[in-house]
């Protein structure tokens, strides 16, 4: 295995550097109908930092009824060996999951808020404007305790209950959420129905609303294959925050539709084909993918690993 990587052909237009959010122990661990093992899930997150990831999602401090996973959340941040320069961002939905997250040591969270008012309901149990009261509370103290704060916003390109969403809906809740005190949005494709035209539509609105690709990340999930194409659309529009899951892992337990993000291999390979710095070394992470896939009992959806490895 290993040793292939793409011959770099460097494209105008693109930035020369690349940040991975990884969440592929959070977004992927979070949907996965067995439950992994503390210690296999801290490994995970070591190897991946081994591998060069440098912002690595690691869990949810959300309601372990409603995410048994992650329930695990409080035992993983004990056992695992933070890195000098890697980033633990975790999710919070609420004052009750900052608590357990400043006990837990971290300094670095994301809120998640829903562009819907039916996903508002049926992820948070919210309606999309008390969504707003709950995050409040969260950011303005994470933000008194030195905390980074991201803010997701989910459905921003359609949504299983509603149909189409408009692109002014999600512009608001992006702007909601950054005058909350969120330094950064990540822009999720929860159900993969994004093509690479909405995508520019989108970032265009946003940006001409004075929110730029300094400020948003993008988060596509690759239900109908589209998840690389899409992050191809935002790099031209200068977004340079893409997030990814090691092996295609993912989805959301509160949207049946929703399959595993864009697989980090995928955007590695593509990042390197087109000559953009990004960090990782794709063998140790393909290496990492097949063995969770091993632990898994699955084999990795994602292209390149499959490439690699078979
Ligand atoms: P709720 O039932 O309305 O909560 O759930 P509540 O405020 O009414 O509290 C009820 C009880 O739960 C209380 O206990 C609380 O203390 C407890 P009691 O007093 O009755 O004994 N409780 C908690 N316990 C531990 N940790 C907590 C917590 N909060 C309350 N944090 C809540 C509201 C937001 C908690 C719930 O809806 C929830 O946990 N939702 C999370 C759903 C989730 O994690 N979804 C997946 C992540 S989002 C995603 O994947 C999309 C994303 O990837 C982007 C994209 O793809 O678009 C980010
Ligand atoms: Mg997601």
């Amino acid at each position: 295995m290993g040793g292939r990587l793409p011959d770099p052909h460097p494209s105008g237009g693109l930035p020369s550097q690349v940040t991975i959010w990884e969440v592929g122990a959070r977004d992927g661990l979070q949907n996965e109908a067995a439950t992994v093992d503390v210690a296999v899930k801290a490994e995970f997150l070591d190897r991946l930092a081994a591998a060069g990831l440098s912002v690595l999602e690691a869990t949810s401090f959300v309601h372990p009824g409603w995410v048994p996973q992650l329930a695990d959340a409080s035992d993983l941040l004990a056992t695992l060996q933070r890195r000098r320069g890697v980033r633990y961002p975790v999710l919070v939905p609420n004052e009750r999951g900052l608590v357990r997250a400043l006990q837990a040591g971290v300094d670095d969270i994301a809120v998640f808020a829903s562009a819907t008012e039916s996903f508002a309901q049926r992820n948070l149990n919210r309606s999309l404007d008390d969504q707003f009261t709950m995050f409040e509370a969260v950011v303005g103290k994470a933000r008194a305790e030195g905390m980074r704060v991201r803010g997701y916003v989910s459905m921003c390109f359609g949504d299983p209950w509603e149909g189409p969403v408009s692109v002014g809906q999600v512009v608001e809740v992006g702007r909601r959420l950054l005058a909350l005190g969120c330094e950064q949005l990540s822009l999720g494709d929860t159900i993969g129905v994004a093509t690479p035209g909405h995508v520019e539509v989108l970032l265009e609105r946003f940006a001409r609303a004075g929110v730029g690709g300094d400020t948003v990340a993008v988060h596509f999930h690759d239900t109908y294959g589209q998840a690389l194409s899409n992050t191809l659309a935002a790099l031209r529009c200068g977004v340079t925050c893409v997030d990814a899951s090691a092996g295609g892992l993912g989805g959301c337990p509160y949207a049946e539709s929703a399959t595993g993000n864009l697989a980090t291999e995928d955007l590695v390979w593509m990042l390197d084909g087109l000559g953009i710095v990004h960090g990782v070394d794709l063998d140790a992470l393909v290496e990492t993918s097949g063995w969770m896939a091993r632990r898994l009992g699955r084999p990795s959806p994602s292209r390149v690993v499959r490439a690699l490895v078979g």
